[in-house]
Order: structure tokens, then sequence, then C-alpha cells
């Protein structure tokens, strides 16, 4: 479905909050993961009917893993529950699930499951969920800049070439559009590494709920105040 005009055609989320959510209740930090993990199903079944065709959400930093090793395990076993749990209602809801970050210091079984529902979901098309995981926009942007260095050291590329397409080809998020809007949930104002090149020209948008409060609705409300945006993309 083509995006609504004023409507943002690719979402980014940064979901902060679930410890703080958690801590204010009294409960373990794990808690509120676990709630944001409901939330993330929600948004995404939320998502086509508000105009949204590429989703993409920020689950774990490369700068996580300084968490405790019960929340890292505690993270990452949410996340091959979720991909177990949901491949049915991924498929019959039309999403496409693919990845970005760098998975090669995921467990092998993470790994695994992470190919296996990407080639199961590959033709879908009605929302394309990308989910950053062991994410962090500079890291990408060194692992792109290596790739690049490598098909310059083999003779393929001269650096005279390069252009803003070939580093575009060679990010993690190759096949995505740019992020349109860019919402950060809990009150913090930080980017915190996210979609660092992809963001160049993204609107931004920060909201206090905590992200296991942000429900369908608050997202409605904001993406209503995105249409009223006059966006110049550097023009006037
Ligand atoms: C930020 O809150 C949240 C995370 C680092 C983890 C995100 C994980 C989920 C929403 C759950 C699973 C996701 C999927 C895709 C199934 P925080 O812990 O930094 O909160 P705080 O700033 O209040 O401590």
């Amino acid at each position: 479905m083509a995006s609504a005009p004023g409507t943002p055609r690719h979402v980014a989320i940064i979901m902060d909050g679930n410890g703080r959510w958690a801590t204010s209740k009294g409960w373990p930090r794990l808690v509120g993961h676990r709630k944001g993990a409901e939330r993330v199903k929600e948004v995404v079944r939320a998502a086509p009917d508000l105009g949204i065709e590429y989703l993409t959400i920020y689950a774990f930093s490369t700068e996580n893993w300084k968490r405790s090793t019960e929340e890292v395990l505690g993270i990452m076993g949410l996340f091959a529950r979720y991909i177990q749990r949901e491949a049915k209602a991924l498929s019959a809801e039309g999403v496409r699930m693919r990845f970005v970050g760098d998975r090669a210091r995921l467990d092998q079984k993470l790994q695994d499951l992470m190919a296996w529902i990407e080639a199961q979901t590959a033709g879908n098309s009605r929302l394309n969920l990308t989910v950053a995981i062991n994410y962090g926009g500079r890291d990408e942007l060194m692992r792109a800049t290596r790739r690049i260095a490598e098909r310059v050291a083999a003779g393929e590329l001269s650096p005279g070439d390069i252009t803003e397409g070939t580093v575009d080809a060679a990010l993690d998020s190759a096949d995505l559009p740019d992020p349109d809007l860019v919402i950060r949930t809990s009150g913090e104002t930080r980017v915190s590494n996210f979609l660092l090149w992809q963001a160049a020209y993204a609107e931004f948008e920060f909201t206090p709920v905590l992200w296991p409060d942000f429900t369908p609705e608050v997202l409605a409300e904001i993406l209503s105040r995105f249409g009223d945006r006059d966006r110049r993309f550097g023009g006037v």
C-alpha cells in the first residue's frame, strides 16, 4: 500500500525505557523487556494500517553488551522466542522480517533463527520490519568501509568512483529506503548511534512515554503531527 500524503513511509524507533518502567513498579528489568516485546507485536500489527511500509526498531545496540549477563541473555531469549512464536502471524500479516547489525557475535542458534525467518518471510511485502540487533551506526559504517576497501584492494573499484550510492550499498540497510521519521521513547533526546548515515534527513520525535507504555494509539498521534511538518531536504 502506498503511503498517504504526509505519512512517513519508513518509521524507525529507538525503544527506550523498559528498565525504568519495570524498576518504577518494583519489578526486575527483564519484566520491562518482556512487556516491550508485547508492544513490538502490537505496533507491528498496527503499522500497515497507519500507512507505514518500513518499520525499523532498535532492539540491541553494540553498547548493550555492557549490561549484566542475566539481562543480555534475557533479551536474547526474547528475540529467539519472538521469532519462533510470531513466525506464523508475521507471514499471515504479510510482514517481511530482516535484521541489521553485526550477527557474528550472536549465539549461533539465534543467528540460525534470524536467517530462517528472513528466508521464511522474504516473499512478504505488506510491511518491512527490520530489527537492529548488535547494531551501532559507527560499527555499520566501519564494516561498510572495510567492504569498500576490499573491493578497491581487489582492483574492482577505484577510489575516485566511490559515491554516496557505493556507501549506501555497502551498509546493512542496503535494501531499505532512508527513514523519514525517527521516534525515541522515554524522554531521552539522543540518537545513540542509530542509523547515523541513513537518518541524515529524517525528522525526529521524542516522547516521554516509556516503551512498555507505547501503544499503537501513541504512534498514531505522533504520525498525525508528522503530517504537518514541512520537509525541505536542505532546499528552501
Ligand atoms: C531499552 O530500554 C530497551 C532495550 C535495550 C531492549 C529492547 C528489547 C525489547 C523491546 C524486547 C524484545 C524485542 C523484540 C524485537 C522481540 P532500557 O533497558 O535501556 O530502559 P532504561 O533506559 O529505562 O534502562
